[in-house]
């Protein structure tokens, strides 16, 4: 059983595209060690901030997930803001003072690392520095209503992506699924409405993707707009839905038997060999 799964598995072709994002990851790391030396431009900065963090910030719109970026280039000076931006992880694992705090304002949840070249660290400071105007604020229009259970079918995989992404639960848990909570592997999303901000915050996440791993996915093969709705109606849902604990053991239980399938099928085939491998034997011995 498990064996047809994973061949079956093997022929759904977001399992090939899923192999070519994390190889391409892979290579892209050494690749950005031999980057263009940096290049500011306020322009480029601008662009890189619609692609990757409106998602968690406005400039003049009010805090998000994180806290609103207007005028931070006054609170904090030019050389912190490139090493934040650059690598906020490890700044945090230094104990960076500045780091420290403004996790604990944020609940806890963590700025990610987002992989940029210096380059394109340089530029974003540079647009920070000086926004312009027309400063980048979250979309007034209300958002649109999605359909919670067709949310639910995309997430399990139940219903296909119309661009052909894998579904969610290949890599994410989430309360609100009964028995089988999802894949453990990724993230728990249980909290993530609430974490992002509610409907705006989530929105502006599933619109863009921008961390590393769910951009390596998603870049090719995007949410549609009617999909991102419907995804975040189900997760809204989802974060209200707390997993009852007898679910745990489930888990456990059907953890445990598939342990036992894998023996049961591994003794199985062993015994075969031992009695193909002891049936050559003898008929050499007689021979
Ligand atoms: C997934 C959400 C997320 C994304 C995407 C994100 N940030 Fe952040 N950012 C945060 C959080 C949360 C904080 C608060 C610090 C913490 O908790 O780690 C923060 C803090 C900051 C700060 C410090 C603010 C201050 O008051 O000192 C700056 C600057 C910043 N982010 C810039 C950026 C830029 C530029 C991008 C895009 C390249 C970006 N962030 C993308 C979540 C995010
Ligand atoms: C290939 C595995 C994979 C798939 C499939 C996937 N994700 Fe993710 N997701 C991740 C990983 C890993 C992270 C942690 C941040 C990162 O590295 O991108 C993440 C982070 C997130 C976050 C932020 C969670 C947090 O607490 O910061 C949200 C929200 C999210 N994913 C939603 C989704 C949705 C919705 C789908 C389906 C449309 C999906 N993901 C499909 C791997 C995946």
């Amino acid at each position: 059983m498990a064996y047809q799964s994973v061949h079956r598995a093997a022929r759904q072709p977001w399992i090939w595209a899923l192999l070519i994002a994390l190889l391409a990851l892979a290579l892209a790391g050494p690749a950005m060690l031999f980057a263009a030396p940096p290049e500011q431009s306020a322009g480029e900065g601008e662009t890189l901030f619609q692609a990757k963090c409106v998602a968690c910030h406005t400039i003049g719109g009010g805090a998000l997930v994180g806290p609103d970026l207007a005028g931070v280039a006054d609170r904090r000076d030019a050389a912190w803001l490139s090493q934040w931006i650059l690598a906020p992880d490890k700044m945090l694992a230094a104990n960076d003072p500045i780091a420290v705090q403004l996790l604990q304002e944020s609940n806890n949840v963590p700025m990610p690392n987002l992989a940029l070249s210096e380059a394109e660290v340089a530029s974003l400071v540079a647009f920070l520095a000086n926004p312009g105007a027309d400063a980048v604020t979250q979309p007034a229009a209300p958002l649109a209503t999605g359909d919670a259970a067709h949310g639910r079918a995309l997430f399990t995989g139940s219903s296909r992506l119309e661009n052909g992404g894998p579904p969610c639960m290949t890599c994410h848990s989430i309360a609100g699924l009964g028995a089988l909570g999802g894949g453990a592997l990724g993230v728990d999303l249980t909290k993530a409405y609430e974490t992002y901000g509610g409907d705006a915050g989530l929105a502006a996440f599933l619109n863009t993707l921008p961390t590393v791993t769910m951009n390596a996915v998603w870049s090719s093969q995007p949410l549609t707009p009617a999909e991102q709705d419907d995804l975040r109606a189900f997760m809204q849902e989802a974060s209200f839905a707390e997993r009852p604990p007898q679910t745990v053991w489930l888990l456990a239980l059907l953890a445990a038997a598939g342990v036992a399938l894998l023996l049961l099928l591994a003794q199985l085939i062993w015994r075969k060999r031992l009695v193909s491998v002891r049936k050559t034997m003898v008929q050499r011995a007689r021979a």
